[in-house]
């Protein structure tokens, strides 16, 4: 377990945390049907190799999450994608969730599937080399819902997740994702957060997994994306900050918060507030991100599947790279947008 906490560790070292590039086929392709690009196996593979060739994102990115087709596919030179990774220090993560289904009996609701056969993926995986890995659950605020049935069994396949995974000796990152869709107000998703982050708790422990081999990748504390008075980034922090120190143990080394459908700068100048917040009342965790959209929307608008904009979707990434780590410091500020960087 030794090696599970050192890696869990290094992926939340001070200024860095991960960028999530596992957009499943299906996610990959809407967000590239955005910018008028067909999601084709080489589109998708030179999209990747050029955030994972960006020089200078290392200092920011500890490691990268990867899907399925993304680990087992070489660069146009035909170096392995891991190995790009790995030559910069950058780990090397795998989603292994099979995606979010409807849950029987619960109108609305969703359940996360994927633990069929994981064992042996697992293995495969460990083989390819990732030393983390990810589980996404899905959990909707509406009317009458969430039920306690979905976020037990949510919970539960969690559970069963990480401790296969740390069974493997790969580092889990436990994302039980509250999302930001609908009218909610920001005590709401308190609640809601709170109730189900002490369900996956309960779970863990009851399937006896080591909370010091492990990262959480919550959602923040946010009013909801269509709430018509949203609360500021102080109220994110100040609710935020709460609802975890009711419920993640202080073994936990790290929390890596995804962006959710928040703008990048939105989910940049939250996470400053958090971690500015959470140093003038103490946390026992590192309050880091593990950012796909909040990575990622920038430097595909400026590439637009275009060659001669690979230099400036670059740039693109590294900027959001570089402030996001910032934020994760407490230390970032506006007029860091406009700070150009050089790739
Ligand atoms: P977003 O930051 O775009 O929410 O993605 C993070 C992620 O990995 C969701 O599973």
């Amino acid at each position: 377990m030794e090696d599970l906490n050192e890696i869990a560790r290094a992926l939340v070292a001070p200024g860095k945390g991960i960028l999530a590039a596992d957009e499943s086929s299906g996610t990959i392709k809407k967000r590239f049907e955005s910018i008028g690009l067909a999601s084709t196996e080489t589109n998708r593979r030179d999209y990747r190799e050029m955030l994972f060739r960006t020089k200078g994102a290392a200092q920011y990115v500890s490691g990268v999450i990867l899907y399925d087709e993304t680990i087992k596919q070489k660069a146009a030179d035909g170096t392995p994608l891991v190995k790009v990774l790995q030559d910069q220090g950058v780990m090397p993560g795998i989603k292994v969730d099979m995606g979010a289904k409807l849950l029987a009996g619960a109108a609305g609701e969703l359940v996360t599937e994927g633990l069929d056969g994981l064992r042996e993926r697992f293995a495969e995986y460990k083989k390819l080399g990732a030393v983390f890995s990810k589980w996404r659950a899905v959990i909707t605020i509406g009317q009458g819902i969430p039920s306690f049935y979905c976020l037990e069994v949510n919970a539960h396949a969690l559970g069963r997740y990480a401790a296969l995974s740390q069974e493997a000796g790969i580092v889990p990152i436990v994302e039980p994702e509250v999302l930001m869709d609908g009218t909610h107000s920001i005590e709401r998703c308190y609640e809601v957060t709170r109730l189900t982050l002490r369900e996956v708790f309960r779970q863990l422990a009851i399937q006896r997994v080591s909370l010091e081999g492990m990262l959480l990748k919550p959602n923040m504390v946010l009013s909801g994306k269509e709430a018509t008075d949203r609360a500021p980034a102080d109220e994110v922090a100040f609710w935020t900050v709460r609802c975890f120190k009711e419920t993640v143990p202080a073994a936990v080394p790290g929390v890596v918060f995804l962006s959710g459908g928040q703008s990048d700068e939105e989910a940049t100048v939250n996470l400053d507030a958090i971690n500015r917040y959470a140093a003038t009342v103490g946390a026992p965790w590192q309050l880091s991100f593990s950012y796909g959209r909040g990575l990622q929307a920038a430097p595909q608008k400026a590439w637009s599947g275009k060659q001669e904009n690979v230099a400036a979707a670059q740039r693109a990434y590294l900027h959001r790279a570089k402030v996001t780590s910032a934020a994760r410091m407490g230390k970032y500020s506006r007029a860091m947008e406009k700070e150009a960087v050089a790739v």
